[in-house]
């Protein structure tokens, strides 16, 4: 049974990972944390997530350390925001939990930050910034594809999403211009990402090869925020069986793309 915590179990991802959790034989939520200070603090997870009492209550992120003795998880889930998450895995780091992390937004700082505290403690980690199967094999088909057209095309990321994300270009369009850039051998800066921020947009993402004369575009829409969470399931089963004690792994290596 693979002991797991959520931090942001209030949340909009968070909900959906309890829920998951909850539906899954061979996991069993042992803890749930939002902000410090959060009103929902001695609700149960579970009724807050609409599966029923789960008879774990949420608890603030201000007693992490206590709840994660307490509560011996193997994985810490966090889907929160990138200043809260690199103190979570501190925190997580410390006490020797592996970490699947979500949360997006993070500085290059915060990002050393985050590797430094995996590194120290020599926990297991999965970092993506998209955690679905979906967006991964996109991320494998526009380096395919950028191998293939080679770097006579321009290239240009249009990423649109709900209007309530707090970071901007998503994480998922600086990935891809990453993949994108390594691939060229260009500066990242070189590729230009466009965001929309309208309604409730789940996640739709295009890279548009160009040249004066045609145009390739990859494109993936998220319909739902289920293929987030179900990318979860496979990151906690990945960290625990196949993770490296210290290293961030991410998708690509849940999913075996490499
Ligand atoms: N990797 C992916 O596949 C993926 C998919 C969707 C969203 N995200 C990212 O996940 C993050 C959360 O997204 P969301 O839409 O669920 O946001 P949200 O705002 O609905 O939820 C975040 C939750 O975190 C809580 N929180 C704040 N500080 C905290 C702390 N110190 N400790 C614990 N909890 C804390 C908030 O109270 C809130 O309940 C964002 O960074 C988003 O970009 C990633």
């Amino acid at each position: 049974m693979i002991r797991v915590a959520v931090c942001g179990a209030c949340g909009r991802m968070g909900k959906l990972i309890v829920r998951q959790v909850a539906k899954h034989d061979d996991m069993k939520l042992v803890a749930a944390i939002d902000a410090p200070g959060t009103p929902s603090a001695g609700e149960d997870a579970g009724e807050l997530a609409g599966v029923g009492e789960l008879g774990v209550k949420i608890v603030g992120a201000d007693k992490l350390a206590e709840v994660l003795k307490k509560s011996n998880p193997d994985v810490l889930v966090d889907f929160t925001k990138a200043d809260a998450a690199v103190q979570n895995v501190k925190t997580a780091s410390e006490a020797g939990v592996s970490v699947v992390m979500g949360t997006t937004g993070f500085t290059v700082e915060q990002r050393a930050e985050l590797e430094g505290a995996i590194n120290k403690g020599g926990i297991k980690a999965v970092i993506s910034p998209n955690m679905s199967v979906g967006v991964n094999v996109f991320f494998k088909s526009a380096k395919e594809t950028a191998r293939m057209l080679g770097s006579d095309y321009g290239v240009e990321i249009v990423e649109a999403h709900h209007v309530h994300k707090r970071d901007a270009p998503s994480g998922t369009a600086l990935r891809a211009a990453q993949i994108i850039a390594e691939e060229f051998g260009w500066s990242v800066d070189k590729i230009k990402i466009k965001s929309v921020r309208e309604g409730d947009i789940v996640g739709e993402h295009t890279v548009i090869f160009s040249t004066p004369e045609e145009r390739v575009e990859i494109v993936h829409r998220a319909q739902s925020r289920e293929t987030f969470a179900a990318g979860v399931m496979k990151a906690i089963r990945h960290v625990v069986k196949k993770g490296k004690a210290g290293v961030v792994q991410d998708m690509q290596d849940v999913l075996e793309l490499r």
